[in-house]
């Protein structure tokens, strides 16, 4: 596929004409990362935008006792690196390739240009941007849960709408983030995962298969727990 082809399947930049495509596409160069590869360093300079083509990465913290928190998962089609080159203030986050991917990457003068130049990629940014807003809130709001199953379930339903692949209301998870990962993002332990699990895998509604993790009735689950 050409690099205006993968363009043209990214949310931001869908709404172009072929020919600006095509322009964008020529500033772009494509790089590879190996999973486990870190692509980004918190407070490092931000120079570089990246959209993802294939593959999916973890954007991470370290909390102040050296714990990995995972903010999020990004997967094809999204994009990283905005937020240094929009404030001029180091990366907010680490990124770090969950599994083999491939990415697309655009200077920080040619993404500020093409913000100025086609509004329409500004504000479905923005757009993105709002999301993820509400996807912070929605967390931040969970953590002061005191109920950890509902506090690991919220964690789930986040990583089902990041990585989950949806089929007659069956969600299907493909590699779920270790253990002391949704322990680290719903605040708690991992043998609290391990038991929450088991006692949700025994009330029906998940089951775990292989590296995979399946929630029988997505929208169920939901009700249950938002
Ligand atoms: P930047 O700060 O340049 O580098 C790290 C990137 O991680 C950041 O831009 C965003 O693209 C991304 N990022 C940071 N926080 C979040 C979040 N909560 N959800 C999704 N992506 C994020």
């Amino acid at each position: 596929m050409s690099t205006a082809q993968h363009l043209r399947n990214v949310p931001i930049f869908s709404d172009l004409k072929d020919s600006d495509l095509e322009i964008i596409a020529e500033k772009m160069i494509s790089r590879t990362y190996e999973k486990g590869q870190m692509i980004l360093l918190e407070e490092s300079q931000g120079e570089t935008f990246f959209i993802i083509t294939s593959g999916a990465v973890k954007v991470t913290r370290l909390s102040d006792d050296g714990r990995e928190v995972i903010l999020a998962i990004l997967g094809e089609s999204d994009f990283f690196g905005e937020m240094s080159l929009l404030d001029g203030e180091g990366r907010s986050a680490n990124i770090v390739a969950n599994e083999n991917a491939e990415v697309l990457t655009l200077s920080r003068s040619d993404f500020l240009n093409c913000l100025e130049t086609y509004p329409k990629i500004a504000i479905s940014l923005l757009e993105e941007l709002a999301i993820r807003l509400r996807k912070s809130d929605q967390h931040i709001e969970s953590l002061s849960l005191s109920d950890s199953e509902h506090r690991i379930a919220i964690t789930l339903i986040r990583f089902a709408q990041e990585l989950g692949t949806i089929k007659n209301g069956e969600v299907r998870i493909k590699n779920l983030p270790f253990q002391q990962d949704i322990a680290n993002m719903a605040g708690t332990s991992r043998e609290t995962v391990s038991r929450t699990l088991k006692i949700l895998e025994d009330k029906k509604l998940l089951l775990k298969d292989g590296k995979d993790l399946i929630i029988y009735n997505f929208d169920e689950f939901r009700q249950l727990f938002s």
